[in-house]
């Protein structure tokens, strides 16, 4: 992140908060990292992460492809320029509208179930997603890969379902894999790899691998990438992969101000964020990096609660803070990806201003929401 406190607090001033900020220089930088691990894998960015179209715009035109799961991301990716082979419909239970949409754009369906096999458009080309069946080093509501979540077939059915697929006319690329998201242990990759290596003796050669995302921030893309790698050997196949998080995460930070401050049972600054505009913390139990702006002595230990009547309603714990003042500005860290997009209209809070900064040069990419704008579906029906 190349923002400074000064950078922050312009923008606050600017455009008030609670403020998501984007960096596009760490936003360039992630996928530099990302090209340098996995050399000429092809990219699709899941824009679950953020599906800002500014920043879907700017990944589209540094050639990166899109991971869809719905039929407002297929409308996205249409609406940036994306078609054909640059993007992917995924998700475990689509509707025949993505289905239809996905066919019209040329897209490649990953498939999570044999069922698929039926719903699929004539002559479609597609993925098969296995399930490897590990225990994944994350939250238990982010693992995708265990043997008792909803995703995928089992690797036992994958060759059949494979057959299945060129047999109904459709082109069987190859597999799909993604275990789960932001995970800490580097080895569940390789053990998830290593499985689906071993269904070459039943599938022979394929055209693609796909290696999905979940690569937490700290993670080690290039082992992460080699094992890919030897995994899509195995099958001479061409690799691709998926990432979301690693891709925004740390361009984003959320920008909120200090309302005041209560010492009760602990120490509470309450600020003008909460679980509508970041709902990691209360979700996952995720922790983000906080950095207060302001100097002032009399540190003492603080809980970060947002505005939201319900309890859960904290941002971080046990923060070690100079004294807060009302209007103090604080920075939540890693936030640009599932932070803006999972926020919501709970308690008709306006979802926050977003803003990127680009050569010195602030852009509004999403304006801040007005109650007006949260109760139009619901007017003159
Ligand atoms: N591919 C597939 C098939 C996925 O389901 C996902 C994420 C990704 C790629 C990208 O994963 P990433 O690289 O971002 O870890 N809301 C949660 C994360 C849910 C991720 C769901 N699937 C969070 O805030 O941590």
């Amino acid at each position: 992140m190349s923002l400074t406190p000064e950078h922050l607090q312009t923008a606050a001033h600017t455009y008030g908060t609670p403020l998501y900020v984007y960096d596009a220089a760490e936003l360039d930088a992630a996928l530099a990292r990302v090209r340098a691990a996995f050399g000429d894998a092809r990219v699709y960015y899941a824009m679950k992460a953020n599906p800002n179209l500014t920043l879907l715009r700017r990944l589209h035109a540094q050639g990166v492809g899109f991971e869809c799961v719905s039929a407002g991301e297929l409308a996205r990716a249409a609406r940036v320029g994306a078609t054909g082979d640059r993007i992917l419909v995924n998700g475990p239970a689509k509707s025949p509208g993505e289905y239809a949409t996905g066919a019209q754009l040329g897209a490649t369906f990953i498939l999570d179930r044999e069922e698929e096999v039926r719903l699929l458009p004539p002559a479609s080309r597609a993925l098969v997603r296995v399930n490897p069946a590990l225990n994944v080093s994350t939250h238990d509501h982010l693992a995708t890969g265990a043997a008792g979540s909803k995703f995928g077939v089992t690797l036992e059915q994958a060759p059949r379902v494979l057959d299945a697929l060129r047999a109904a006319g459709h082109t069987g690329l190859g597999l799909h894999v993604h275990i789960g998201s932001a995970i800490r242990d580097a080895h569940d990759f390789t053990a998830a790899f290593h499985r689906l290596g071993e269904l070459r003796a039943h599938t022979g050669p394929l055209d693609v691998l796909d290696a999905g995302g979940g690569w937490g921030l700290g993670a080690d893309l290039h082992g992460i990438a080699r094992e890919a790698r030897a995994a899509a050997a195995t099958f001479g196949a061409q690799l691709w992969v998926e990432p979301g998080r690693y891709l925004v995460a740390q361009a984003g930070t959320l920008l909120t101000r200090v309302v005041g401050t209560k010492r009760t049972g602990r120490n509470f600054v309450l600020v003008d964020a909460g679980m509508t505009e970041l709902l990691r913390p209360m979700l996952y139990g995720a922790t983000h990096p906080v950095t207060p702006l302001w100097e002032r002595g009399g540190t003492d230990t603080w809980d970060l609660a947002g505005p939201a009547c319900e309890s859960g309603d904290l941002l971080g714990r046990d923060l070690t803070l100079p004294d807060p003042q009302p209007g103090d500005l604080l920075a939540i860290h890693e936030a640009g990806a599932y932070g803006a997009a999972m926020s919501s209209n709970y308690l008709t809070r306006a979802r926050p201003a977003e803003v990127l900064h680009d050569a010195g040069i602030w852009t509004v990419i999403r304006q801040r929401e007005t109650p007006q704008d949260i109760w139009r579906a619901e007017e003159n029906v």
